[in-house]
């Protein structure tokens, strides 16, 4: 057996790092990587290297380091064709049930890798090496960045708070996760970060945060420019529209049109029995309401449903429903007499968004508080 087979025979942990022009760092960084990781990993672990051509050689430079370490592995693309896609053609070929990620400029400390995989050993999914929890911090940055990466978190926040409102660096480049975790996941970042899809796709139960210094980068050039601004951009919307429950939206909205048939048809059928015309109004809505939940309960959200089955569980999940469609029809009245009166919309056009907008606002706040989905 050569000593690279008898590495591969036993590898838990695959780390990769994805390197474009780091050619001045790359030599001390895997010196350090591997040192650290023999002190938790001994042999159980490889090092990928996943270069973009770098004109600087960057991946030559990495495969003559073969022969002192041979649990690296260095592959080099035709292109460049940029982080993320490095990071997951690297998992590609890995062979731990643990992957990882590291930059190679040394910003991130290779030390931080041992409290990493001990957090993993200690049952986390994920552990993410973060700037901002107990013993993080930022070297040297400058106001621009500062107030760019605070722009991107809230921007985070706005658009995808389901997914990164649960850890303190979701931008971070330096985590350690659980293949299991993302074998059904079809990940598709567009950019630089990868841990965002990770965090919103990935079946991630436990999470653990490390802190640690993002050192200030004393050799090459960081690579960020505006273009990763515009990409983080489309990341966000692209994970926005993937983690969307389109399913449940359309099952939701079908359910709805039907409503709209059992308000009517009520109405008419409590007009026939001489009820006044508010009571009808009021009746025949309350009894679309309930049909609405009906079928939401047992077909749009039966998923959840089916472990929840106790009477006071159904009745809490009505009950919600209930207020969140009658403050859904105010919505609806405010909207109409707003746009009309107010801003002199057509009457239907303003009838027509006020559908939509309570539509939504129905849909997104039953399936948070009625099906805390
Ligand atoms: N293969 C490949 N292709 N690697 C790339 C590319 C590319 O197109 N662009 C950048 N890299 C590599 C760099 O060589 C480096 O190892 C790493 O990705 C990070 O690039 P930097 O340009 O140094 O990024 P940064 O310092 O601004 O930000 C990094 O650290 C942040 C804090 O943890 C990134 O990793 C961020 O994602 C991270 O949040
Ligand atoms: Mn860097």
């Amino acid at each position: 057996m050569t000593a690279q087979e008898d590495y591969q025979s036993e590898i838990k942990f695959s780390l990769v790092i994805p390197t474009y022009q780091e050619s001045q760092t790359i030599s001390s960084l895997i010196a350090s990587v591997t040192n650290c990781l023999d002190q938790v990993l001994f042999q159980q672990y490889e090092v990928i290297i996943i270069d973009d051509n770098s004109p600087d050689l960057t991946w030559e430079i990495a495969k003559k380091l073969q022969k002192c370490y041979p649990q690296l592995q260095v592959i080099c693309r035709q292109g460049k064709r940029g982080l993320s896609t490095a990071v997951l053609d690297g998992w590609k070929v890995a062979k731990g049930d643990v992957l990882g990620v590291i930059d190679a400029d040394l910003q991130h400390p290779p030390q931080v890798l041992k409290q990493l995989w001990q957090e993993i050993e200690k049952g986390a999914d994920l552990a993410i090496a973060t700037r901002y929890k107990k013993g993080g911090k930022v070297e040297h940055w400058s106001v621009t960045r500062q107030v760019l990466s605070k722009g991107a978190h809230w921007l985070g926040l706005i658009f995808i708070p389901d997914v990164i409102s649960g850890v303190s660096d979701p931008m971070s480049g330096y985590f350690l996760v659980r293949r299991c975790c993302l074998e059904y996941s079809f990940l598709r970042p567009v950019g630089y970060k990868i841990l965002l899809e990770v965090l919103g796709k990935g079946k991630i139960e436990k999470v653990a945060e490390v802190g640690y210094c993002f050192q200030a980068r004393l050799r090459g050039k960081s690579k960020v420019s505006y273009q990763q601004s515009l990409d983080y951009l489309h990341h966000l919307f692209r994970l926005r529209l993937a983690l969307f429950p389109t399913q449940k939206f359309f099952r939701f909205a079908i359910v709805g049109i039907l409503g709209i048939g059992v308000d009517l048809g009520s109405f008419w059928l409590l007009q026939q029995f001489n009820f006044n015309l508010t009571s009808s109004a009021i009746l025949s809505t309350e009894i679309a309401i309930i049909h609405n939940f009906f079928w939401n309960d047992r077909w749009t959200f039966h998923e959840i449903t089916q472990t929840q089955k106790q009477l006071k569980q159904q009745l809490r999940r009505g009950l919600s429903f209930n207020i969140i469609c009658g403050a859904g029809l105010v919505i609806n009245g405010l909207i109409v007499g707003g746009l009309s009166e107010q801003f002199g919309v057509n009457q239907y056009l303003a009838k027509l968004s006020a559908i939509l907008l309570v539509m939504l606002w129905n849909f997104y706040l039953n399936l948070k508080f009625s099906w805390q989905w």
